[in-house]
């Protein structure tokens, strides 16, 4: 089998926390011949800038860029809220998306059947959830000049952040969620704000020209950002791939989350273009934070986590069994009934974040 190099980056907060549980899964895999990481571990975030004072040092960048994938935990906290702007903890992570040109994030919303209750919108609504939300993730206003604050005569201050989308980064994007809607229900919404931003009116006119061109047979729709996230809470069922800018995909994946019942429970994958062997970079991430009001406590669900180990083993090791296997092993513990405290229902059993690891990983065991 070929050994495959992870870099695993915890982070701040929760981060190590949940990783851990990621961490105990890799081993067994490895113990039981199912896979066959080399498994490194780096620092980034707040607890790097402790380190170095650096967000990632140069040297756990390249070890990133040279890594077969990267798992990251979650970055921030309180501690950091007053370190210079450029080094503050988040900066670790998006120089990562940055310099692995990681442009394409693929948010799955999908809602357990045994959490259908656990959603803060009506069970109806949300049993049997399964949407894609595609964000585009290196562009847009997140890394557009100017970006700055300038002081003004009158002795006010003036911020500048920039939206900036150029025609091959909306096409790329595009065409990542027209070929992921192929493998799903075959449906696109893209949304933008095509009535107030010129770079909506780009996104609109791009992914319907790709659409045109390449992908007639998928159906594709458009809405503007602000109703797709009252529709996402109207009636999220009626969605199957949503494909969004940075900073709309950024608002509307937490709402997404919150559909399937906690942040504690969604994956993501950030993935970049193929090389000429069909090789990408990629990194793997939960949607959430360090979540600093429950870090340190051994509560945080580490799901979202552990489901994004799937998506690695799906995306960049096309062992699709394996992440099947692993995501059966979810279900089945949802399904005895255990819950983290951000999902707990009546009648379910609370257990910590050691625990529920401990139940997936003896849930893979038993198939
Ligand atoms: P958050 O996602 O950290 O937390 C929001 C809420 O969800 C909190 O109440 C938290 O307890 C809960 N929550 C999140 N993940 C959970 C889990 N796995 N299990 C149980 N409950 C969970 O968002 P925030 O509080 O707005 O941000 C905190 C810090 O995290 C900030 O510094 C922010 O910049 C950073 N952040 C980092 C990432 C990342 O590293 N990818 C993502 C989002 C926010
Ligand atoms: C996310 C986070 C990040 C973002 C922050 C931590 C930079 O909120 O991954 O959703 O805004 O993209
Ligand atoms: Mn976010």
């Amino acid at each position: 089998m070929t050994t495959h190099k992870l870099l695993l980056l915890p982070g701040d907060g929760i981060g190590p926390e949940v990783m851990g549980e990621v961490r105990r899964a890799i081993d067994w895999m490895n113990a039981q011949g199912l896979t066959s990481f080399e498994v490194e571990e780096g620092l980034v975030g707040g607890a790097a800038y402790d380190a170095h004072g650096q967000s990632i040092s140069e040297d756990d960048m390249a070890r990133a860029m040279a890594a077969d994938a990267v798992l990251f935990g979650a970055v921030g906290g309180p501690k950091w809220d007053d370190v210079p702007y450029d080094v503050r903890p988040e900066a670790g992570l998006l120089r990562l998306r940055k310099d692995m040109e990681l442009f394409a994030n693929l948010r799955p919303a999908i809602c357990f059947g045994a959490l259908a209750e656990a959603s803060s919108l009506k069970k109806e609504l949300v049993d049997g959830l399964d949407i894609l939300i595609v964000r585009e993730l290196t562009g847009g206003v997140y890394f557009g000049e100017p970006k700055e604050i300038t002081d003004l005569p009158n002795g006010q201050k003036r911020a500048v952040d920039t939206q900036v989308y150029e025609t091959y980064e909306i096409e790329r994007i595009a065409a990542v969620a027209f070929d992921l809607a192929r493998t799903r229900d075959n449906r696109v919404c893209s949304m933008e704000k095509r009535n107030v931003m010129k770079s909506g009116v780009l996104w609109n006119e791009v992914v319907t020209e790709v659409h045109k061109r390449d992908y007639q047979d998928v159906e594709l729709s458009h809405m503007l950002a602000d109703a797709g996230g009252m529709q996402l809470v109207r009636a999220p069922k009626q969605f199957d791939v949503i494909v969004t800018d940075n900073l709309f995909g950024d608002m509307l994946s937490d709402v997404a989350a919150m559909l399937t019942g906690s942040l504690g429970m969604l994956p993501s994958a950030s993935l970049g273009a193929p090389d000429g062997n069909g090789k990408r970079r990629s990194l793997y991430e939960p949607v959430h934070g360090s979540a600093p009001d429950i870090a340190g406590q051994g509560i945080a669900n580490p799901i979202a986590m552990l489901s994004s180990l799937a998506m690695c083993l799906r995306y960049s090791f096309t062992m699709g069994d394996v992440a099947d296997r692993l995501e059966r092993a979810i279900t089945t513990v949802l399904d005895q009934g255990l819950r983290t405290g951000d999902i707990m229902q009546d009648g379910m059993t609370k257990v910590s974040t050691e625990q529920m690891g401990d139940a997936v990983v003896k849930a893979m065991g038993e198939g």
